[in-house]
């Protein structure tokens, strides 16, 4: 099958209606499209994977992310598209590709950066790595995030911290201006 982005969003909406689940993905998409780039990859298919990624989420909490893999094979996704996602939440699942890895390391700090951005007054505009580090620091703001295991992913990753956030936010800056031409946005 040809991966695309727009595939996984039509599937994606069969799945998905909680519009805090939608902004999450798509900054996860957002994430993995820099990053995408910056490893010379397959934006579509990288694009896609963070759209996917928590697709059985809303519905089948408690299956995740085995239902997910299993509306995934149904629609014809290839075996380490598939088991990227999986790798994100079942940790019996090695990560062993870059998309798995990237896709673990993304997770939690797009969110994150969001989280960030909406106690900004100038949101994303201008943020920079060292407040984000100061907030992950900061137990009490956006506790649901797992510091560790944004630490740990990273680390996986084989990737700097401080040029993991620059990435991530630099990916969520662009993205979101192409989001407001077709009316889509992770903030609001
Ligand atoms: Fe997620």
């Amino acid at each position: 099958m040809v991966i695309s982005r727009e595939n996984a969003f039509a599937l994606l909406k069969q799945y998905v209606n909680s519009s805090n689940l939608l902004k999450h993905v798509l900054a996860v998409e957002a994430s993995m499209i820099g990053y995408a780039k910056k490893f010379e990859e397959d934006i579509e298919i990288w694009a896609s994977c963070g759209l996917l990624h928590d697709i059985d989420f809303e519905k089948y909490p408690e299956e995740h992310p085995f239902k997910g893999v299993q509306i995934l094979l149904e629609n014809g996704y290839p075996e380490d598209f598939i088991l990227a996602i999986k790798g994100h939440a079942d940790e019996s699942t090695a990560r062993e590709t870059l998309m798995a890895k990237t896709l673990y390391a993304v997770d939690g700090l797009s969110s994150f950066i969001i989280a960030c951005a909406l106690v900004r007054p100038d949101k994303l505009e201008g943020m920079k790595v060292k407040s984000v580090k100061k907030k992950l620091k900061d137990k009490a703001f956006a506790r649901a995030v797992n510091r560790e295991g944004i630490l740990q992913s990273a680390d996986e990753l084989g990737v700097d911290m401080t040029e993991h956030i620059q990435t991530v936010i630099d990916a969520i800056v662009n993205r979101e201006e192409e989001l407001g031409k077709i009316g889509l946005s992770m903030l609001s």
